[in-house]
């Protein structure tokens, strides 16, 4: 890609505030001269918000203040004016009833403040798995110069010897309580041991795999993804950052020059190469709508199809984001993707540099850690786009995460109509289930639980894990945590809440699954689902009011990317009229 740079100096809009002598001007300028500004501070130079999602309450970026200061640094030192400005910050631990429905809010805030305040360039500062694509989608609306710095993952957990990962392991350790493999009070002695330190989880869950987009896409230095939260490298990483986004500004290099469709196509493939999340279907298909770029699912089969799974990392394989870092991180799989022809290499990324020019000199210094292509994890890494009278709009399925046995299955449909439905009688010995069944799980997608949880991976009954099964076909119309692993069909599309076939399945239904074939098939008559879907009437419950109404309003389908319809689009970053 040429880039070629803005002229420099020249008038930024932090100037509509801050420029002049005149009484609007000095109203913005005199009060935040308050924090003790000279002034040459408003002389021109560009204005950076540090949007931060540091929150108390969001603890994987609970250390993300201590990083604003070494971001500001870097501001400073390349002759900008940092602001740390505090924006919504959605913990996947904590909000109810699900962190996605507020991605979309925090996004469309974030967006605001960026346009409405006098920024000229931003650093995103984030880290817990909402935080990246929301943040990412409020820079692609505004097309502000932005970088993104994540907070970098949790070091290594153990338990009795073992290396556990943050989430995988917690599905593990639940799932052996319920088959009386594990006692309670080893379960509780677990939990202390997953979280030793600051940072997102350590596995290649959905932080990770954000992080690993967001370096992908070109939008963070190299080397930013796996750098753990609490290696000096990581404060490094921040202050080089503040730095570079300085020049940036001048530049005016934008998230529109970084995120083109061939960026998209290689953080699409190095999803596949790094067993990355399904989370990231959504989040990259949403971030593509808000830039712009024509990004549909169907490149997500066509462009992961043939990528294997080189990086051994839970859920999928052994080791955590520190055995990545130490291995080489990254730039090491973006550099096995462009020698093996699956790498644009000539898209820009935020150094100004081309990604190939940031990768081709980067040594692997672990190859059971990131393997080489002719012996991976999985010869087919990428996510697997079903689509059939089941899932007219596609569904998705990790096969690095599945049952190779399970990969092509007939079963006999047992259903769930919400979430708490499953919960009511999973556990019931009388429920008619075995492991040739397909648990089918509805209303769980984005209008219907609201928010599509990440639920898709429901346990199994407990009477089917004690025979020591532990996988099972699961379909619904959810999400999956990116730590979590089985056979699990998501984000079923239409959703049941929108009158889509998933609303109409019974039990006692047969259902085929062929991966191979990308085929999700309900066996029934043509006639039959006809009938079904014109007699079909809403179950989920639905909100009358405040923020739920609006989502459950305006939430697109999975297969866009569960935006809100009326935040598509780039809106660019007009300075607007001054109210003084
Ligand atoms: Fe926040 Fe995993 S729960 S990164």
């Amino acid at each position: 890609m040429t880039f070629i740079p803005a002229k420099w100096p020249r008038k930024l809009r932090s100037q509509e505030w801050y420029g002049g002598n005149s009484r609007d001007t000095i109203y913005h300028r005199g009060w935040i001269k308050n924090q003790g500004h000279p002034d040459d501070l408003f002389d021109g130079r560009p204005v950076i918000g540090i949007m931060n999602t540091w929150s108390d309450l969001t603890p994987c970026n609970g250390h993300l203040r201590e990083l604003a200061e070494k971001v500001k640094a870097g501001v400073w030192e390349a002759g900008g004016f940092p602001v740390e400005v505090p924006v919504f910050s959605a913990s996947e631990n904590t909000f109810r009833p699900t962190a996605m429905m507020y991605r979309n809010l925090a996004a469309l805030a974030t967006e605001e403040q960026m346009r409405g305040q006098p920024i000229d360039g931003a650093v995103l500062l984030v880290g817990c798995d909402k935080t990246t694509p929301s943040l990412l989608m409020a820079a692609a609306s505004t097309d502000l110069p932005s970088i993104v710095v994540t907070g970098g993952p949790m070091l290594n957990g153990y338990f009795r010897g073992e290396r556990i990962g943050s989430g995988t392991h917690l599905w593990k350790f639940s799932e052996a309580v319920k088959a009386g493999d594990m006692t309670q009070e080893e379960f509780l002695e677990a939990e202390t041991s997953m979280s030793r330190s600051s940072g997102t989880c350590n596995t290649m869950g959905t932080a990770s795999t954000m992080a690993s987009m967001a370096e992908a896409l070109g939008m963070a230095l190299s080397g930013n993804a796996a750098i753990p939260a609490v290696d000096s490298r990581r404060r490094v990483m921040a202050q080089l950052s503040g730095r570079r986004i300085v020049q940036m500004v001048k530049d005016d290099l934008k998230p529109s020059d970084v995120m083109t469709k061939p960026a998209f196509e290689n953080a699409i493939r190095t999803n596949g190469a790094i067993g990355g999340s399904t989370n990231a279907v959504i989040h990259l298909l949403a971030v593509a709508g808000r830039v712009g770029v024509d990004l549909t699912l169907d490149d997500w089969d066509r462009c992961g199809r043939d990528v294997a799974t080189i990086v051994n990392l839970m859920p999928s394989g052994d080791y955590l984001m520190e055995e990545f870092f130490y291995a080489g991180g990254l730039p090491v799989v973006l550099k096995r993707l462009g020698e093996a022809g699956h790498l644009h290499k000539d898209a820009l990324t935020v150094s100004g540099e081309t990604i190939w020019d940031e990768v081709q000199g980067v040594q692997n210094w672990n190859e059971d850690v990131i393997r080489p292509v002719d012996n991976p994890l999985t010869p087919q890494g990428g996510i697997a786009v079903l689509r059939g009278n089941l899932a007219p709009d596609g569904a998705v399925l990790k096969p690095s995460a599945a049952s190779e046995h399970l990969l092509k299955h007939r079963g006999r449909a047992v259903v769930f109509e919400d979430i708490d439905d499953y919960k009511a009688r999973i556990a019931d010995e009388a429920l008619d289930i075995d492991e040739t069944c397909i648990m089918v799980l509805k209303n769980c997608g984005p209008k219907g639980y609201p928010g599509m949880a990440e639920v898709g991976n429901m346990g199994l009954p407990p009477k089917v894990l004690k025979k020591g099964i532990t996988d099972m076909v699961r379909i619904s119309d959810a999400r999956m945590s990116g730590t979590a692993y089985g056979t699990v069909v998501l984000h079923t599309a239409p959703e049941a809440a929108a009158g889509g076939t998933l609303a109409v399945v019974e039990n006692g239904d047969m259902i085929e699954l062929d991966v191979e074939a990308r085929r999700l098939h309900l066996d029934i008559s043509d006639d039959e689902l006809a009938s079904r879907l014109a007699s079909w009437t809403p179950s989920h419950e639905q909100r009358e009011s405040g923020y739920e109404w609006l989502h459950q309003s305006h939430v697109m389908g999975a297969d866009t990317g569960a935006d809100l319809d009326f935040l598509k689009g780039c809106r660019g970053s007009p300075v607007g009229k001054d109210s003084h």
